[in-house]
């Protein structure tokens, strides 16, 4: 083979490689790889700078929550679909009325028609568990929350765990470790709800003393101060749109959809049977037609109270109910309980 061969030979499968890595979905893959960020690269304060400690080795940082503040930092390109997750260790003992946050939002930008998915950890009542949950709005949709609450198969306080968001044209799945916990699925009934304009990806502790726990029972104990939520091992995988001041400008992004696998969805719906307790489609008080994209199923449905929480187990005190404005940056969702 003369050089010339051997190059030609050389562009083609480059590409040839480039064809394929477009054209499989390269969120997917990322998933699999955790192909990481640096944080001083994609991420910059979003409040209280100096509440954000930078590991060492620039792997991730720590946000502290003390009496002055909370913190909160943001990615510095905003995505027009994408995969998103963090590696988070949260702080433990005495966490009633902390939140803590991962979430995709374009409410900077878009303030009355804004998108977001979030995972969004409540502090517990003393002695009790961080409890969980998954929410998403679309188009300033903040009337209808839809939220899911779920239990966890593991402390989240005591290792890290990677908790993601995969976005597409066509459906968001959020996944604890591997397993993927909620689908939505882009509908027509669900129409501009579905989030679909370009959103940053935000992570935040906060002081949410008033709604958080207990329906603002339970507030945070400064005694116990600074609390710490670690987050490592950043991913940021989408079709970035540029910085926040230049969104709107139109992308060429291709969407990478990517359906799940039977094993996934078996997985998820073990999950979701073992570990929901809450869901907004079940909570007839609050909407007493469920929200159109809701698919009740009339057995799952009787596990679930009036109120969308489970009749038996969980284990989890009832609360009054009791709703209070957003705060900064994340949404405090469904009633306290
Ligand atoms: C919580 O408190 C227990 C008992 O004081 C302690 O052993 C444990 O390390 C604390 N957990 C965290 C995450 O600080
Ligand atoms: C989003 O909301 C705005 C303001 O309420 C409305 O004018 C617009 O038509 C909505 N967009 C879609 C796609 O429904």
């Amino acid at each position: 083979m003369d050089r010339r061969q051997s190059l030609s030979y050389a562009t083609l499968l480059l590409l040839l490689l480039s064809l394929v890595l477009s054209s499989s979905s390269s969120i997917a893959a990322a998933f699999r790889d955790h192909s990481t960020v640096s944080y001083d690269e994609k991420f910059a304060p979003l409040f209280a700078e100096f509440n954000i400690k930078h590991h060492e080795g620039g792997d991730g940082v720590d946000l502290h929550l003390n009496r002055h503040a909370g913190s909160g930092f943001i990615s510095t390109d905003m995505y027009n679909y994408g995969f998103f997750s963090a590696r988070i260790k949260l702080p433990g003992n005495h966490t009633s009325g902390i939140v803590v946050a991962l979430y995709t939002s374009n409410g900077d930008v878009f303030g009355k028609t804004h998108d977001e998915l979030d995972i969004e950890f409540l502090g517990g009542a003393p002695g009790r568990p961080w409890r969980f949950q998954t929410n998403l709005y679309g188009n300033g949709s903040t009337s209808r929350g839809r939220e899911e609450r779920y239990t966890l198969w593991f402390d989240p306080t005591k290792e890290y765990h990677r908790y993601s968001i995969l976005w597409s044209s066509r459906s968001a799945v959020f996944y604890v470790d591997d397993v993927p916990v909620r689908e939505v699925i882009k509908s027509e009934e669900m129409g501009a709800d579905y989030p679909s304009k370009p959103m940053s990806l935000y992570a935040t502790i906060w002081d949410a003393s008033e709604w958080a726990t207990g329906g603002g029972r339970y507030k945070v104990d400064y005694k116990h101060a600074p609390f710490v939520a670690r987050f490592k091992e950043l991913v940021l995988d989408g079709c970035a749109t540029g910085p926040i001041r230049q969104a709107g400008a139109a992308s060429e992004c291709g969407d990478a959809h990517d359906e799940l696998e039977a094993t996934d969805r078996a997985s998820m719906r073990r999950f979701r049977q073992k570990h929901m307790y809450y869901s907004y489609c079940y909570d007839v008080r609050r909407y007493p037609a469920a929200l159109p994209e809701c698919v009740i199923n009339p057995v799952e449905k009787q596990r679930f109270k009036e109120s969308g929480r489970l009749r038996f187990g969980g284990g989890h005190r009832r609360q009054r109910r009791k709703r209070s404005g957003r705060s900064r940056g994340s949404s405090p969702g469904v009633e306290a309980m």
